[in-house]
Formats: structure tokens, sequence, C-alpha cells
């Protein structure tokens, strides 16, 4: 597996590579959830095609420079982690290496990015999409995959390349858990005994709330649920439509029941796809 850090040595090999040629964006502190998205890549880039893993924990997407500061940074391992499954080359660049100091054309998002994650994130997602778009570009990908654990994510990512008239596939990769349900994020390494034991109610609570009729009940249903823990406290639950992240009022085109909770300082999302009724 090479390894470029610049921008210079990624287009070279990228140059020489045999297509299709499948992205698998990350920020590292890779954990099985990555490594399965690494291996659908490998499954869909057969034997003569070539997997890349960009590794790069983007400034311009978080909020807090602590934050930016504390994210975990384990290359060796992350590095070891995409050999073993089946990546034939990993992009590792400074940030200086991907931004200039005086960089002015960012991707703005205006719709999809005002809700969930994005209502108390703003910026976030236009540091995703500017990341991606370059990413893109660099690589000269073909397809990218992307989880579905972060659906919104994936659906401004859709968004941008329908817009944009971006000629690159999406490949989603269905959320990666633990035994007792739980997503699996690098996240949870931060959570105290007792909130990881207590975790898993999130998605039990959207599980047993679609059932519910209504709009009304089914939002009730996954609010009781969670807020029946000590520990747990909802950022925001919310009913949307899956394709315009709106709040519906009915359940006549396909939903999407999204909630962030808090566990202490460690933040959590979840979400559970409606079909129509
Ligand atoms: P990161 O959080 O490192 O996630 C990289 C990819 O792994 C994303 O597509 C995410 O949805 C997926 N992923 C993470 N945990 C998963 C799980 N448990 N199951 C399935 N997929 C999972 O998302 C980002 O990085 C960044 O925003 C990025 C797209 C790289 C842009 O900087």
């Amino acid at each position: 597996m090479w390894i470029s850090k610049t921008k210079a040595e990624l287009q070279s090999h990228a140059g020489n590579c045999h297509r299709p040629i499948i992205l698998v964006p990350t920020m590292g502190a890779l954990h099985p959830g990555h490594a399965s998205l690494i291996s659908l890549a490998r499954e869909k880039a057969g034997d003569n095609g070539t997997v890349l893993v960009s590794i790069f924990v983007n400034p311009i997407q978080f909020d807090r420079g602590s934050d930016l500061e504390s994210y975990p940074r384990p290359l060796d391992a992350d590095l070891e982690i995409c050999k073993q499954h089946g990546a034939d080359g990993a992009f590792v660049p400074d940030p200086g290496e991907i931004y200039y100091p005086d960089r002015s054309v960012t991707v703005i998002e205006s719709s999809l990015s005002k809700h969930l994650c994005g209502a108390t994130r703003p910026g976030h997602f236009d540091g995703v999409c500017t990341v991606v778009l370059k990413l893109f570009n660099l690589t000269r990908c073909d397809a990218a995959v992307f989880g579905e654990k972060d659906f919104q994510q994936l659906a401004i990512i859709r968004r941008m390349i329908r817009d944009l008239d971006l000629d690159v596939g999406i490949i989603p990769h269905p959320t990666v858990r633990e035994n007792d349900g739980l997503a699996m994020s690098s996240r949870n390494a931060r959570l105290t005994p007792e909130q990881r034991v207590d975790a898993p109610r999130i998605r039990k609570a959207l599980i047993e709330a679609t059932g519910k009729a209504s709009p009304e009940e089914i939002v009730q249903a996954a609010r009781e649920i969670i807020t029946g823990s000590p520990h747990a406290r909802i950022d925001y639950l919310s009913l949307v439509d899956a394709e315009t992240l709106l709040p519906v009022d009915g359940l006549s085109s396909p939903c999407v029941l999204a909630c962030a909770v808090f566990y202490g300082d460690v933040r959590l999302i979840e979400h559970i796809g409606i079909s129509a009724r």
C-alpha cells in the first residue's frame, strides 16, 4: 500500500491507478465501522480497481478548536487497518497541504444543513462538502463510500453531487454496530461504564417508536424512553422527510426519525428510517 502526504504524490499515484477508483474519506481513528467501508470499497473496485483511503482531520468542519486538537490521531494503527482491509493507497495530508492560507472559495449548502445536526453546528456541513469535493477532485475517484450512520452528511453529499453535476457515484454502507446495538464510534470510548451500558437505549427507543401510529406519538414514545435514563440528555429528536430533512406532520412519504443525545459531553447520533404508510 502506498502512502501520500502531498497532493503532488497523490496525483502521480492516482494517475497510474486502474479504474474504478473508489475513495473512502475518513478522519482516521479507524474502528471496525470504517474497516467495513474499506472492505466494501475493495469488493466494489474488484481485483483490478483501486481503493484509496483518505485520513484527514478536516479543520474547517470543527466548530470548537479544542475538539480539533483533541481528535485522536493514531496514524500507524490506522494505516495498518487500511492495509489489512485491502486499500491500495492512503492519502494522509497535513492541513497546510489541503488549504491555502488565503483560501476564499468554499461549498455552501443552504437547505439540508439547516436542520438536525446542522442546526447547532453552523458551517460544519459546508466544511464537510468543501473537503469532500476537494478529495473527489484530487483523487479523480469514480465512486466514494460513505456510512449511513451519518445520514445527514450522506444526504448533503448526495445533494452536492446532484447540484454541482459531479461525476462521482455514492456507495452507502449500513451502520456498523456493537453487539448490543450501539453504533460504532470513536466517541464511545469516552463514555463512562454506566453511560456505555445505558447508551443502546437510544436505538431501542427509535425502533420501539416506529410502531406508533402518528408523528406526534412516534416522537413522544422515543422521547419518553430516552429521557427515562438519568444519563441521557436529548439535543434534538425529530421526525423528518427522508429527502428534504424537513419536519413532517404526516407519514405519507419516507421519513427518518433522527436524534442526537448527550451522555455527559459525549454526543451520540442515531436514526431510523420509516417507510411511507
Ligand atoms: P469520519 O467520522 O472519520 O467517518 C468516515 C466515514 O465512516 C463516514 O462515511 C462515516 O459515516 C463512516 N462511519 C463512521 N462510523 C461508522 C459506523 N459505525 N458504521 C458505518 N459507517 C461509519 O465522516 C467523516 O469522517 C468526515 O466528515 C469526512 C466525510 C471524512 C469529511 O471530513
